[in-house]
């Protein structure tokens, strides 16, 4: 049996942080390496446009996320990882399933039903401020999975919906046009950690909590000292679970660095001196990262020849399923 395929996106409106880091680049990364798989990793600007009107930050977070992967160490001559936007093919099948998805669905998709939800609870019309790029996102997030006949998509739980609307997608494609689409499946690591953020909040950049991952040491240590504890005396006990300091250390430390903290915890380890060991830890295992990072992002056009390199080898296979799709709706020459 050929390898399973796996793919997925990351949407380019920000500059990466742990989070990011310790739920998505890390696993995704390791998982690359070992070989199991076939691993499709792309840069969703489309995506980004729902959200972002900025075209600087779109195209600066764009070479920032590019940048993370790489110096964390991306294989591509392994994996095949490419820009969005560099693959017109995924804008073309973007229509021939718009055109195959009940509206109703999509008025089913959390991200447009919270968005209403939002503006009633305001007292707002109930579409006020929703483009039609946020309505039917899932339908271009059904295009990236389909384009690539891929099997798993390892997600977060807030995407789940979206990978099972694109089986669903998939599914009334094959049906009346014949079978052109693997259909995906969601995979959500219970293993991989979802990072607290400064203020003890899951890190994200809506909650404006997160670490971004490549920071000077100097920053990265003012950021970790700004995490916040209670106000428990050096020598009192202190819980490691109810803990952001040690959630995060979990995160990065061996099972041995763990049990020993908790044992500190337990102890009455003074604040400053956890996160001065949490600083010290994190930075352990991303300076070199840092600056190999540094030296990318002096380097742009290094990273546009690597985008290039994998969009080319992208493109062998969109370009040949489109074909076959335009043929399968009836889009043919004449003679
Ligand atoms: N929507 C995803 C997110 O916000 C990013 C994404 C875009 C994606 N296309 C995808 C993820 C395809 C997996 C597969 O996180």
């Amino acid at each position: 049996m050929s390898k399973q395929r796996v793919l997925t996106g990351i949407t380019t409106s920000g500059a990466p942080h742990l989070g990011n880091y310790v739920g998505a680049i890390r696993p995704a990364i390791e998982a690359s390496r070992s070989g199991d798989f076939e691993s499709f990793f792309f840069l969703a600007d489309y995506h980004s446009l729902i959200k972002s009107q900025n075209p600087e930050l779109v195209h600066q977070s764009t070479m920032e996320i590019a940048a993370a992967w790489l110096a964390l160490g991306l294989d591509t001559d392994k994996v095949t990882f490419y820009r969005q936007s560099d693959i017109p093919e995924i804008t073309e099948l973007t229509w021939f399933l718009t055109c195959m998805t009940a509206k109703g669905l999509m008025n089913r998709a959390h991200a447009y039903k919270g968005a209403v939800q939002a503006n009633e609870e305001a007292g707002e019309d109930a579409d006020f401020g929703i483009n039609m790029g946020l309505f039917s996102y899932p339908i271009l997030m059904a295009a990236d999975i389909l384009m690539f006949n891929a099997h798993q998509i390892p997600v977060g739980r807030d995407q789940i919906q979206h990978v099972e609307m694109a089986r669903d997608v998939a599914g009334r494609f094959n049906h009346h046009y014949g079978e052109h689409f693997v259909l995906p499946s969601a995979v959500v690591d219970d293993k991989v950690a979802i990072l607290q953020g400064l203020d003890g909040r899951k890190m994200s950049k809506s909650y404006g909590n997160t670490i971004p991952l490549f920071l000077s040491a100097k920053k990265l240590k003012k950021h970790i000292n700004k995490i916040k504890t209670n106000l428990l005396e050096p020598g009192e006990a202190k819980d490691p679970d109810t803990s952001a300091v040690f959630q995060i250390w979990k995160a990065f430390a061996s099972e041995e660095q763990t049990a020993a903290m908790r044992e500190e915890f337990a102890n009455g380890i003074a604040w400053g001196e956890a996160k001065k060991q949490l600083f010290e830890l994190i930075d352990g295992q991303l300076s070199e990262a840092r600056e190999r990072y540094e030296t990318l992002m002096q380097n742009p056009a290094e990273i546009e020849l690597v985008l290039q390199k994998g969009a080319e080898k992208a493109r062998k296979e969109s370009s040949e399923l489109l074909a076959k799709l335009r043929y399968a709706v009836g889009i043919r020459p004449l003679v």
